[in-house]
């Protein structure tokens, strides 16, 4: 029997009977594949913030996973015939809390409203907390395919964007592992692999977590593409060597302008890009786009532990105690750098004002 590879394990899954989320513990690949189940609101919390699940959809749909069943547990306390208003008063304060985890991706607080809008119209449509129990439920599981329906529709936009042999650049992780299957910025690429296509990928290593090291590289080469693993500093070379014909990366906030925030240094990747004249694309669920943050200026940026730069990857500590150390997680990318941003409804193009706005309509028709 064939090894089972990284491809084959869920990135989030629901344990209804346990009560647990399921994770893959991010934090320990590419050398040890362990399953992680998260049953407490601290421990959901934690897996968000310290990154053992990331990547803006994946955190979305554990989120949404998450809160059912803190639900689950609230109804357990309160009891199946206790009072909706009680119920909903945990449940919104679970809510808030687990959407403190990480402030840049809208996904996160994209997937709670969701789940809270249902807890509410149920709830004042029958009073009864089975029924908002499996309505929140219903409504998880279909993040999770829908999720998985988006991200096929982006590689198909994306793939036509493509020609065989064509060489790519990507940077962090928007791959399976940071969705429910295939990635954004990765779906092309994994759709053109099955049509022999023959990408050769180059993966940034994505400091200071390297995620692109860690993640993008490791599931590429899991399936069986042509990866190479670059440091940040490198992409210039790459290009300038004539080896990339597109960029692909993903997102975790899109302002209606169409400036897009990504992981720290993406906005560097786009201006050489631009130097180059290679297309720069971003890859986009339409949850992704934030139509209520007007320009890239408002999004929210983590920032990070110093140790994440300092010494987290290294034997020892590499820089000097007390040095000051500026971590944020993301970065903002202008829209004039973007080529086109890739949603599951179409392909958007400048002025984004307008293309992003009717991409969302399209959505909600
Ligand atoms: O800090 P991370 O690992 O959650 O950052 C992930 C990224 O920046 C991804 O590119 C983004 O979330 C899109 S994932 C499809």
């Amino acid at each position: 029997m064939s090894e089972k590879s990284i491809l084959d394990y869920e990135t989030v899954e629901l344990d209804d009977n346990d009560n647990s989320v399921v994770i893959i513990d991010q934090t320990k690949l590419p050398g040890k594949t362990e399953l992680i189940k998260l049953h407490t609101a601290q421990e959901i919390w934690d897996a968000i913030y310290l990154l053992k699940v990331r990547g803006a959809p994946a955190i979305g749909v554990a989120a949404a996973f998450g809160i059912y069943v803190l639900a689950k547990e609230i109804a357990g306390e309160i009891g199946g015939d206790g009072r909706f208003d009680r119920f909903y008063e945990e449940f919104h304060e679970q809510k808030d809390y687990l959407n403190s985890a990480r402030p840049t991706a809208v996904n996160l607080s994209w997937a709670l409203n969701r789940m809270e809008q249902v807890c509410l119209r149920v709830g004042k449509e029958t009073s009864s907390i089975p029924a908002v129990l499996n309505a929140l439920h219903d409504e998880a599981v279909e993040m999770k395919e829908e999720d998985i329906r988006v991200c096929r529709s982006i590689g198909e936009y994306g793939l036509s964007l493509l020609k065989p042999g064509d060489g790519i650049l990507t940077h962090c992780n928007a791959g399976q592992l940071a969705t429910c299957k295939y990635g954004t910025a990765t779906a092309p690429i994994y759709l053109g692999h099955e049509k022999g296509y023959g990408f050769h990928v180059f993966a940034d290593e994505t400091r200071p977590l390297l995620q692109g090291a860690r993640l993008t590289a490791y599931e590429l080469q899991s399936a069986g593409i042509d990866v190479t693993l670059i440091c940040d500093n490198m992409s210039a070379m790459v290009m300038k060597n004539g080896w990339v014909n597109a960029v692909f990366v993903g997102c975790d906030r899109v302002a209606s302008n169409g400036d897009a925030a990504n992981k720290i240094g993406t906005s560097v990747v786009a201006t050489v890009a631009k130097h180059y004249g290679i297309p720069f694309y971003v890859c986009a669920p339409t949850s992704t786009i934030d139509l209520h943050t007007p320009t890239g200026r408002e999004i929210n940026i983590e920032q990070r532990p110093a140790e994440e730069v300092t010494q987290m990857w290294y034997k020892e500590r590499m820089a000097p105690e007390g040095v000051k150390v500026f971590n944020p997680a993301f970065d903002v990318t202008d829209h004039d750098l973007i080529t086109a941003i890739i949603t599951e409804h179409g392909i958007a193009r400048a002025p984004y004002k307008k293309s992003l706005a009717d991409l969302c309509q399209k959505k909600w028709n």
